[in-house]
């Protein structure tokens, strides 16, 4: 039978954008400027060739890892992807049923599709306790920072993952020739909606408004603040309405970050969650260095699948300059371009210890819904064990460099 999802990338690419709405193939496959560290990730990985050996008895192979806690079957997680609905309504909890069955940990986006307490208890109905992280942006209001770390840990989080690279939303092109902006119809923000912390803010400014006790708060502010309350239950938010403007998505924006984030409040995270804290968005050596001496178990070598800095490094390139300098202190993974079995493997030889999948499964989720994401990854594993065989080796922990070569 003819597989719904094209066991291919570039196919793969093709159907998805068929399965999607132009705004949604915007958001989705869009990169930051003229789209060349999207060209830098590929081509890091394709200027990387595996030398196969032969001749090794590869009958018996194991593709599993063990990471914070879990036993995975593969090297490979599900990326966190914010306003998910734009493909799908409630995203999260298809990829969150399509990880469970795979037992691959899904890193819930803070800018889901659906509560993540919803995704964990689909999660659990499939498989319980398979394995789920949580990606937090850091908000510019801690209480809100403490009630995402409580609400992860409550639903069962392995690690929590601090995405650093998006204090600010990148130069985005197809968005913007389309005067399209996520988050203008609400999609990505039911981590928000869904948090007694963030309803509160949200009461306590609407009130403040009308009370006219806070002159300062902008008109941009209140049209997003009433928008957000628009999707929060309660008597006194019922009869809001507000127009979608672009002003509105940017105080949004301006909410779910802090761009003056740094090194000393990561340090302080340690004192505030227990949980095992991975930094997603490193691509400096340097920054991999304090990673370590701030005391974090974990870094994601990403450049958010080139949505971010245009003309930057591509994440391969910068996971081989990081991995040597790490030397194992901590766990490194990577994501941004990896498209098949093979690019997992040569992430792994160059030093990662997992990789995450990012566009991939959505596109397989706009395809064949649940089932689509959970192919996409299922032949991405498939293809990770082939080439781990046909290039002479048996176990993903026992790659090294040695496997690759540079042209
Ligand atoms: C993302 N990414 C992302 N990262 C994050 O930490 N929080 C988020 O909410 C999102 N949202 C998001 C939306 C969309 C549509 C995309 C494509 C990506 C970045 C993501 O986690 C990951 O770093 C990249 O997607 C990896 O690159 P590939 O696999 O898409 O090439």
């Amino acid at each position: 039978r003819k597989p719904k999802v094209p066991t291919d990338h570039a196919e793969l690419e093709r159907r998805a954008r068929k399965a999607m709405s132009e705004r949604a193939w915007a958001y989705i496959a869009g990169g930051a400027g003229e789209g060349t560290t999207m060209t830098a990730n590929r081509a890091a990985l394709d200027r990387r060739v595996i030398v196969p050996r032969v001749l090794r008895d590869v009958s018996v192979r194991n593709t599993g890892i063990e990471l914070f806690g879990d036993t995975l079957p593969a090297p490979v997680l599900f990326s966190p992807v914010g306003a998910g609905a734009l493909v799908r309504r409630r995203a999260d909890v298809l990829i969150g049923r399509a990880a469970a069955q795979l037992g691959v940990p899904y890193i819930f986006s803070n800018q889901g599709s659906a509560p993540m307490e919803d995704v964990a208890a689909e999660m659990d109905r499939i498989r319980p306790g398979s394995p789920r992280w949580f990606q937090l942006y850091w908000s510019v209001d801690e209480d809100l920072v403490d009630s995402f770390l409580a609400r992860a840990k409550a639903m069962g989080a392995s690690a929590i993952a601090v995405t650093l690279d998006t204090t600010m939303l990148g130069w985005r092109p197809q968005d913007l020739n389309l005067g399209s902006l996520p988050f203008a119809r609400a999609e990505g923000i039911d981590q928000y909606t869904s948090d007694p912390t963030f309803r509160d803010i949200v009461a306590r400014r609407l009130k403040a408004v009308v009370d006219k006790q806070k002159p300062e708060v902008t008109p941009g502010a209140i049209r997003t603040l009433v928008s957000i309350a628009r999707n929060i239950p309660g008597p006194f938010l019922k009869n809001l309405t507000a127009p979608e403007s672009m002003e509105s998505v940017q105080t949004f924006l301006s909410i779910y970050s802090r761009p003056s984030l740094n090194w000393d409040d990561i340090a302080g995270l340690r004192e505030r969650t227990d949980l095992p804290i991975v930094l997603k968005g490193i691509l400096h050596p340097d920054d991999a260095r304090q990673a370590i001496d701030t005391g974090v178990d974990g870094i994601i070598v990403s450049n958010h699948g080139g949505r971010q800095v245009d003309g930057s490094i591509g994440a391969v390139d910068a996971l081989a300059a990081i991995a040597p300098v790490v030397d194992g202190r901590i766990k490194v993974l990577v994501d941004s371009g990896i498209h098949t079995g093979a690019d997992v493997f040569k992430a792994l030889a160059l030093g990662a210890d997992a990789a995450c999948i990012g566009r991939p499964h959505m596109y397989g989720l706009a395809i064949d819904g649940a089932d689509g994401a959970r192919d996409v990854v299922t032949n991405i594993i498939a293809e990770l064990d082939l080439t781990l065989g046909l290039s002479g080796h048996t176990a993903v922990t026992d790659l090294d460099r040695s496997a690759l070569s540079e042209v």
